[in-house]
């Protein structure tokens, strides 16, 4: 594949969380309707999923549908689920090939039976594979993910099973959809927009966060390795000084 002569594949990002936004901007610039975009977004994940997996991301999160699209009109409701299902039929055998491993999060029960099947299916049959970890952000809130965590977790504490005392970091991580997955460093936002949309709200605390006002369906291998170079030239202080850093 052709690099930057300035990436730093020692020091890649080990999750890359990214809000693919602006495929119905990108089709009006066109003239065309907003499913137009969709598809062309399809085709933004096909290659920013074979750069992540080629640079060894470990897991790469792609926000897909929130659980604030469904106020979307059904046609376009329907279109997406549609395309969802064709790549992941279309997608399967390119998974196994490169080692990659299908996960998903979100409240699942709300996707269309056949969607979420195939979603099933796809995930069981790339469950042994040790490469890139992709994650689909499907129907997916932040705020939803953490009411269900904190549900199931005041469910055990009232069982006698866990006391209040002991609910740390760990064990709201254990009860959030994206458990046993490491937070992300690098969160991208493209389409220009400046916000999270409820996206990732507990993980992302000390993510890395870029807006970019590339459209989705512009954003191709180069902007995602542009990404990754903009991220290595930062500094992650996690509170302490810069001098501490320097000083190991
Ligand atoms: C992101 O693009 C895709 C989904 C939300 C499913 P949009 O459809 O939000 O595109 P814009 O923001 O209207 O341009
Ligand atoms: C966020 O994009 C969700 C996805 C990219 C799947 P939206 O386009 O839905 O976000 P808002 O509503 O403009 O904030
Ligand atoms: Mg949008």
């Amino acid at each position: 594949m052709t690099r930057h002569a300035e990436i730093d594949l020692t020091r890649i990002p080990c999750h890359v969380a990214i809000v693919m936004d602006g495929n119905g901007r990108w089709a009006e610039q066109r003239h065309q309707p907003r499913l137009f975009g969709h598809r062309a977004g399809v085709e933004s994940v096909q290659d920013v999923v074979a750069a992540a997996s080629e640079l060894g991301v470990q897991v790469l999160t792609l926000y897909a549908f929130s659980s604030e699209n469904w106020k979307r009109p059904v046609a376009e409701v329907g279109g997406l689920m549609s395309l969802l299902k064709t790549f992941l039929v279309k997608e399967l055998d390119k998974m196994l090939n490169n080692n990659v491993r299908l996960t998903c999060m979100g409240d699942l029960p709300r996707l269309p039976s056949e969607v979420r099947s195939t979603l099933e299916q796809s995930m069981a049959a790339t469950a042994g594979n040790s490469g890139l970890t992709l994650n689909l952000a499907l129907s997916y809130g932040g705020r939803a993910e953490i009411i269900q965590g904190v549900q199931r977790i005041a469910r055990q504490c009232l069982a006698g099973q866990l006391s209040p005392e002991a609910i740390d970091e760990e064990v709201i991580d254990a009860h959030l959809y994206s458990a046993g997955l490491p937070d992300p460093d690098l969160l991208i936002r493209t389409g220009g927009e400046a916000r999270l949309s409820n996206f990732l709200l507990w993980q992302a605390s000390y993510a890395e966060i870029l807006f970019s006002p590339i459209m989705w369906p512009d954003f191709r291998r180069r902007a995602f390795v542009d990404a990754i170079v903009d991220f290595q030239g930062r500094e992650r202080r996690f509170g302490k000084t810069g001098a501490q850093l320097r000083a190991g």
